[in-house]
């Protein structure tokens, strides 16, 4: 007791560094969401396969690229290249240059199942009676959000 009161700042710090730790937790999480659609947890298990068949060759299993020219599909280029985007325009770049030398080549629920599997990997929820639809001008109407 007698420690405490010749040092009263130790616990104070302590208490201190506690609470700082629990409020920086949600900025480490970087969970994003989507603003007038879903994706479904079926459909990111189909992607995830799809991606690992497809796209994981040349942008890396865990999204981060292993080829100097592709880039990640995840951290600052989701966060500058897909947040604030419809999922529609990143379909279409997507389903129209990728695989890279043969866009087209899938089938369209591939591609949006695709799609979304990279979002759920950006901490976009998946619910179970969620899923994107097959539909260019639907995936227009539904954005990709930062929290
Ligand atoms: C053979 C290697 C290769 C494969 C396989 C591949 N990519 Fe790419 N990807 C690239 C390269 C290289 C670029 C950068 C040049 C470009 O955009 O064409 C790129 C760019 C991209 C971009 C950014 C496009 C933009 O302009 O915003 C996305 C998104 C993407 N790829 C997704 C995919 C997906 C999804 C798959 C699987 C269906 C895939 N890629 C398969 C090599 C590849």
């Amino acid at each position: 007791m007698q420690f405490l009161l010749k040092h009263p700042h130790i616990p104070v710090l302590g208490c201190a560094l506690a609470f700082a730790g629990l409020a920086a937790l949600p900025a480490i999480a970087q969970d994003h969401a989507l603003e007038g659609g879903s994706i479904g947890v079926d459909q990111v298990e189909r992607g995830q396969q799809e991606y690992m068949a497809n796209c994981s060759i040349c942008h890396g299993e865990d999204l981060h690229s292993v080829l100097s020219t592709a880039p990640d599909l995840t951290g600052s280029v989701f966060k500058y290249g897909w947040v604030g985007q419809t999922v529609g325009a990143k379909y279409n770049v997507i389903s129209t240059t990728m695989p890279a030398g043969m866009g087209g080549s899938l089938s369209d629920q591939t591609y949006v199942d695709i799609v979304a599997y990279i979002l759920s990997a950006n901490g976009v929820p998946a619910t179970e009676d969620g899923e994107l639809p097959v539909d260019p001008e639907a995936l227009q109407a539904i954005t990709i959000t930062a929290p």
